[in-house]
């Protein structure tokens, strides 16, 4: 049911001249990191003060999360949490330090539905235009996961712990940096050392991200999702180490419900939480034909054009869990634009739902949710 709250509309905290993204596509991603988000007003709405939501046993103030991938370092997680997102994760972290894929790394995608799995294969046209974004709500990015040494993020963390407010959590996502050839132990180790370094600086929550779509130098870190080996192996050690941390692993595209279920079960008990979808590696090129993303022909869809196959991922998940009787709660995302999107995916079966393009475009989307489908 819409319940109307007595707070301010939500234009009032937006300058005149707010630019289209609080990210600059146009620079670099080690730019916008350092610079922190472009919010012309200063203004921020009130926190909320009741916790009426919850997640992997925590109280929440918001059942929105910002997925991995917009926050980076304390500026940018301080912003959405001061914006009112009830669990903020850091971009995804690595052991071994990896630079950017070279800018630009978002571009936006002159597409205005939402990608059918027969259509994976379709090529996509995108423009650098900010403003094409109010039409078609989709994007591109690539980054390949950049991540400083282990030493300097950690030490991050802890002062980004300090930004969490009542009702908040921090979470922190990892990945593995894998040499061809890389084995299932290989990648076990690395991802397990990550996770350790995060656990021990202050995350509230640890992603494995096992589904990035944007590694040019080995895709298998792309795909390591579908491993059953390696999560079940994962997340079993990380558990015996950290038993009241929060962990799951984030997903891309499972080709079959049987698939995820062959996943899901292998994790068993351990498994705390999924997280999904990643964005959906497609052939993204310029209005010509040219790269649009210097070097990078597929790069990964996020935005409106995730819908589908978001919204049955999050269904299958919770068919799954229903059907084996395993606890994991969903981080359903992939495409939500609107307050009426978060309701959608919640209905679907999402205990918590994550932003990520939206995230960069419309920052208010928790204060906005709050104000329209607020549980007053
Ligand atoms: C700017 C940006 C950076 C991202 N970086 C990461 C990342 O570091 N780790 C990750 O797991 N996903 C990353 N993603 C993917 C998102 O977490 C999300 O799964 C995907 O974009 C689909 O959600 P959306 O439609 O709300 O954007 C990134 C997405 C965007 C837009």
């Amino acid at each position: 049911m819409i319940t109307k709250m007595k707070l301010a509309d939500p234009k009032s905290f937006v300058a005149k001249n707010q630019p289209v993204f609080v990210y600059d596509i146009h620079k670099s991603w080690e730019q916008n990191i350092k610079e922190g988000p472009i919010w012309k007003s200063g203004k921020f709405p009130p926190l909320p003060q009741e916790k009426k939501y919850q997640f992997l046993g925590q109280r929440l103030v918001s059942p929105i999360a910002i997925s991995a991938g917009p926050a980076s370092t304390k500026i940018w997680t301080d912003f959405y949490f001061k914006m009112g997102y009830g669990l903020v994760f850091e971009k995804t972290r690595r052991t071994i330090p990896r630079k950017s894929n070279t800018a630009p790394n978002i571009a936006i995608v002159k597409l205005d539905h939402s990608i059918a799995r027969e259509n994976l294969n379709q090529k996509l046209e995108a423009t650098m235009e900010d403003s094409d974004w109010e039409k078609y709500q989709c994007m591109t990015n690539s980054f390949g996961n950049p991540s400083p040494t282990m030493e300097v993020w950690t030490k991050e963390l802890i002062e980004q712990k300090k930004g969490v407010g009542e009702g908040q959590l921090l979470g922190c996502s990892v990945t593995a940096t894998l040499h061809s050839g890389a084995t299932m132990e290989d990648a076990a180790l690395d991802l397990l050392m990550a996770g350790t370094a995060a656990a021990i600086s202050g995350a509230q929550v640890l992603e494995f991200n096992l589904a990035c779509p944007n590694v040019t130098e080995n895709s298998v870190e792309g795909e390591m999702f579908q491993d059953e080996k390696l999560v079940a192996c994962i997340l079993r050690e990380f558990k015996k180490r950290f038993s009241a941390l929060p962990c799951g692993f984030k997903f891309g595209i499972y080709k079959s419900k049987q698939q995820m279920k062959k996943v899901f079960v292998a994790a068993g008990e351990n498994l705390d939480y999924v997280s999904g979808i990643n964005a959906i590696a497609m052939t993204v090129l310029g209005e010509k034909g040219e790269e649009i993303l210097p070097g990078r022909k597929i790069s990964g869809v996020c935005g409106r054009a995730d819908q589908i196959i978001a919204l049955e991922h999050i269904k299958w998940a919770d068919e799954i869990r229903k059907e084996e009787g395993l606890k994991y709660e969903i981080l359903g995302g992939g495409g939500i634009i609107t307050p009426a999107d978060v309701d959608r995916y919640l209905k679907a079966g999402a205990d918590m739902v994550q932003i990520a393009a939206a995230a960069l475009s419309d920052p208010l989307l928790a204060y906005k949710y709050r104000l329209f489908y607020g549980k007053i």
